[in-house]
This record gives structure tokens, sequence and C-alpha cells, in this order.
């Protein structure tokens, strides 16, 4: 579904692959309603967005506050009289071992990857419904496919929105709202890790590793092609996990060979100083 006048929220969209998803949003022709904690960096990118004659509205929200979220739904329907597109983008892990997070942290995890999309999604689909249209986009990530190294609880989060998009899309597609999930590999030009590897002085070579701009892209396919799942990696990416799921000692193999566990070891010390 795309029509100019459609109207599109995007989480996450105050730092890291949120922008992008937002810029390739409106060259898309969509409205926009951009959400994040720090209203600085949204109101920045709204700024250009309404110089750039996108209409965009900025709407701050912490999504782990439930309060929060559901004012951020509400005012989101209110910006531009409805909500058509709802891209969870927002998410992330400390970067810490399990056993050392509080369960607090842990819950935190669960609760900003897991718990805020799906009550989103809760919140704005009675409008979707009414109108019978509507398509629910979830960020996830291959992180619990490949038993990638330090995010047990990132990974139940994230391999927790895949099960939820296939079932949400297929309960309420043949009424007009479907969903799709884009599940990402590692993103090289932006977003967390890329930060980290900038934080922590870490050379992170090109390969196995995938631009921002593709999961932008992969989320307006998914929206236009009505996709039921993207996976955003290099080469054949459905594939690789197709066969993580059938061969699951593979992930950690291959962590090891491609020196990622050591990689995870060295950040996860990095943020055991920061403490
Ligand atoms: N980067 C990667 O390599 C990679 C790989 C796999 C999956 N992903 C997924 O891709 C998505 C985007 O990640 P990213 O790398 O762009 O992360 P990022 O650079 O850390 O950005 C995260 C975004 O989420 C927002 N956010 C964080 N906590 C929030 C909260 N409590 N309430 C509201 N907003 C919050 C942040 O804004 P504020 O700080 O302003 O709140 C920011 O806009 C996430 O779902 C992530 O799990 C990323």
């Amino acid at each position: 579904m795309e029509k100019q006048e459609d109207v599109a929220l995007v989480t996450g969209a105050s730092h890291g692959i949120g922008p992008i998803i937002a810029r390739t949003l409106a060259e898309a022709g969509y409205r926009l309603v951009l959400t994040g904690r720090t209203a600085r960096e949204l109101e920045l990118l709204t700024g250009q967005l309404n110089a750039a004659a996108t209409p965009a509205v900025a709407i701050p929200a912490d999504l782990t506050k439930a309060d929060d979220l559901e004012r951020l739904a509400k005012s989101a329907e209110a910006a531009f009289g409805r909500v058509d597109v709802l891209v969870n983008n927002a998410g992330g892990d400390p970067q810490r071992e399990f056993d050392a997070m509080s369960w607090a942290d842990n819950e935190a995890i669960i609760s900003l990857n897991a718990l805020a999309p799906i009550h989103l999604a809760h919140q704005l689909l009675p409008g979707m419904l009414q109108r019978g249209r509507g398509h629910v986009v979830n960020i996830s990530s291959i992180a619990g496919r490949v038993s990638f190294p330090y995010a047990e609880a990132y990974a139940a989060a994230k391999d927790g929105i895949i099960g939820f998009t296939r079932v949400l899309r297929n309960d309420y597609r043949h009424r007009g709202v479907s969903a799709s999930v884009v599940i990402l590999g590692a993103i090289r030009d932006a977003g967390l890790g890329d930060r980290t590897a900038k934080e922590v002085g870490l050379k992170v070579p090109a390969m196995g590793t995938s631009p921002a701009i593709h999961v932008a892209r992969a989320v307006l396919a998914a929206i236009k092609k009505d996709r039921t799942e993207i996976v955003v990696m290099p080469g054949p990416g459905r594939l690789l996990k197709a066969v993580m799921d059938l061969f699951p000692s593979l992930g950690p193999a291959m962590n090891r060979l491609a020196g990622a566990e050591k990689t995870m070891r060295t950040v996860i010390e990095f943020r055991k100083q920061q403490l």
C-alpha cells in the first residue's frame, strides 16, 4: 500500500538507522510522525524534512513507558488524522552479559524490543481496521538465529517480534491491514554497531555488513510489495537464516571463526569499564 498522502509513524527516528528510513519514506511521498526520546534530534530532522516539502512532526516519547506510548499513539493519529504505516524501528541492546545485568535491565531490553512494538501496533490497529488499510513493519535482528554472543534478552525479543509479525499478518490481512518483518544482519554506516566500532576502536570489515540504506529500501519494499519477511544481509540472507534453523550449532561455530565472539568480548569489557 502506498498513496501520496499516506502517514507513517517511524520509531527510533532520532538517530541511527531510523532517520535513513524516515528520509526514504519522505522521498516516497509519506507524511511523517517521528519519535524517539531525544527531542532535539527529532526536531532537527523534521525541520529538514519540512524545508524539503515533506510534512513531518516530532513527538518525543520513551517507548518503555506505557503512558508515553499511549500518548504517542493518540498524538500521532491526531497529527495528520490517521496513521497508515507503523515502522517499529526503535530498539537496541546494552551489550552487557546476561548474568551481570539486573532483572530490571533485562526487562528493559524486552520492553523496548518486543513489548513496545506490540503495544504500539495494538494502539494503532483499531484506526487501521476502521479505515480498512494499514501496514506494520517491524525491525528485527538475525541475532537470535545466529546465536550472537551476549544478546540473550535482545535475541528473545527480536525472535519474538518475528512470530508476532507472522500472526498479525495472517489475522488482519484480509481486513486490509498487513505486517512485515525486516530482519537485519550487521549494519555498517549507521546505528549501534557502527557507533560501537567507533567507540571501542574496532575495525569492522565491510564484507558481511550492509549499508543502512538497504534497510530503508527493504522497509519501503515490505510496504509496497507487501512482503512477509526481508532479510538485510549481504548474499542470500533468507537462505542463511533457514540454514541456521536447520543446524543451530552452526551459528556459534561461525561466530568463533568470524571473530564475532572475540569482538563482542572486547565490547563487553569496554561496557563494563563504563559502568
Ligand atoms: N545497527 C545494527 O547493526 C542492527 C543490527 C540488527 C538489528 N538492528 C535493529 O535496528 C533498529 C535500529 O537500530 P540502530 O542500530 O539504528 O540503533 P540506535 O542507533 O541505537 O538507535 C536507536 C533508536 O531507538 C531510539 N530509542 C532507544 N531507546 C528508546 C526508548 N526507550 N524509547 C524511545 N526510543 C528509543 C533511539 O532514540 P533516543 O535515544 O533518542 O530515544 C534511536 O532513535 C533496532 O531495532 C535494532 O535492534 C540494528
